[in-house]
């Protein structure tokens, strides 16, 4: 039996999808990103979205002046595309280093893409140019129509849309974000070298029983929806496998308390506060600890062509004690894993 590794050191690692929101929200959860990662691809979904290259200039500036002193935190801009998207501000955006990558969502998919695009066929101008111009796609990856079942959105939009736009831009980066079911960890595997996906704490953590049984419980709820324990269990394969095409992206979506618990709740689990200590309890679990470096620090910046971030941070066997909220904006917020015990913390 090989000795019990105790402690894990990795390059500052990056979370390459997340919600922070804007103004005292924003203010008072970029802390909990800054602590662990290095970079984030910061989601657009605001109300109203980041559309252009200003917009996402003043959002970066705002979010840097809300990093505490002494951390060092760069947000990784995205662009949020609707069916009216500039291609030039896009383009000139990426080349000017404000925005990373592009984000598409389906209109209606998921909360705050009410702007989204209604009709991929209507930005092929854009994502020829994008192409061109070898800026990353991310996509959120569920169809919206009615006759779907909440349950096979992310299948279906493989079926109907992921499929094609793979084909017919070969040269494009696309991520297929917070994946969700074996049949997208199919697809991926399967797929050329400019396709990979991300995976979340939560989708590793729970499957949709977390969410009905025993009650409704709205903090397990997100979008895409937890699926079925075949689901998780391809997704625990997959992420801790080592194949570069997996990368972290937490998809952290802070809401208050009050509109989660609600007759209409949003979708979104707060993931951030202890995003590492959660993948890892996963990868210890998965007896695939040597396999966290790449999925944490070094298969991202593989991916979006950007450096392995400097420094390191060490995790630790210890007891990492999650509170049942954290206080912001005046209100609260329920972390993932509230009021459990992780056994592993940072040094
Ligand atoms: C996200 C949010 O709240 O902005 N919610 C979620 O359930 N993940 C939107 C998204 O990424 O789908
Ligand atoms: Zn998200």
């Amino acid at each position: 039996m090989p000795a019990q590794v105790n402690s894990v050191t990795i390059p500052r690692p990056d979370d390459w999808h997340l919600h922070f929101r804007d103004g005292q929200v924003m203010e008072s959860v970029v802390r909990y990103t800054a602590r662990q990662f290095a970079r984030a691809i910061v989601m657009p979904n605001l109300s109203p979205p980041v559309t252009t290259a200003a917009a996402a200039d003043s959002y970066r500036q705002r979010i840097l002046a809300a990093v505490p002193k002494g951390e060092q935190f760069t947000p990784l801009m995205t662009a949020y595309l609707t069916d009216n998207s500039d291609a030039e501000d896009l383009v000139s955006g990426h080349a000017d280093g404000i925005f990373t990558a592009a984000k598409l969502y389906p209109a209606g998919a998921t909360t705050g893409s009410a702007d989204g695009v209604t009709d991929i066929g209507k930005i092929y101008p854009l994502l020829e140019a994008m192409q061109k111009a070898g800026m990353p796609l991310c996509i959120h990856g569920e169809v919206t129509d009615d006759d779907v079942d909440i349950f096979d959105r992310e299948a279906v939009f493989i079926e109907r849309t992921m499929s094609k736009l793979v084909s017919d831009f070969p040269a494009l980066k696309i991520i297929f974000e917070h994946i969700t079911t074996d049949d997208a960890v199919q697809f991926v595997l399967g797929g050329p070298e400019t396709l990979a996906a991300t995976v979340t704490p939560q989708h590793l953590h729970i499957n949709r029983n977390a969410m009905l049984v025993g009650g409704i419980r709205p903090h397990a709820y997100c979008l895409p929806v937890a699926k079925r324990e075949k689901h998780r269990l391809a997704l625990r394969k997959a992420a801790t496998s080592g194949s570069p095409k997996f990368f972290l992206g937490t998809d952290s979506a802070p809401h208050e308390r009050g509109a989660k618990e609600s007759s209409c709740g949003c979708a979104g689990i707060f993931g951030a506060p202890f995003a590492l200590e959660s993948y890892i309890t996963v990868f210890d679990e998965e007896d695939a600890l040597e396999n966290f470096e790449g999925f944490a620090a070094r298969h991202g910046p593989a991916f979006y062509g950007l450096p392995v971030n400097a420094g390191s941070i060490t995790l630790k066997r210890g007891k990492a004690v999650v509170p049942g909220a954290i206080q912001a904006a005046g209100s609260e917020i329920v972390p993932f894993h509230a009021g459990e015990t992780l056994g592993w913390e940072l040094a």
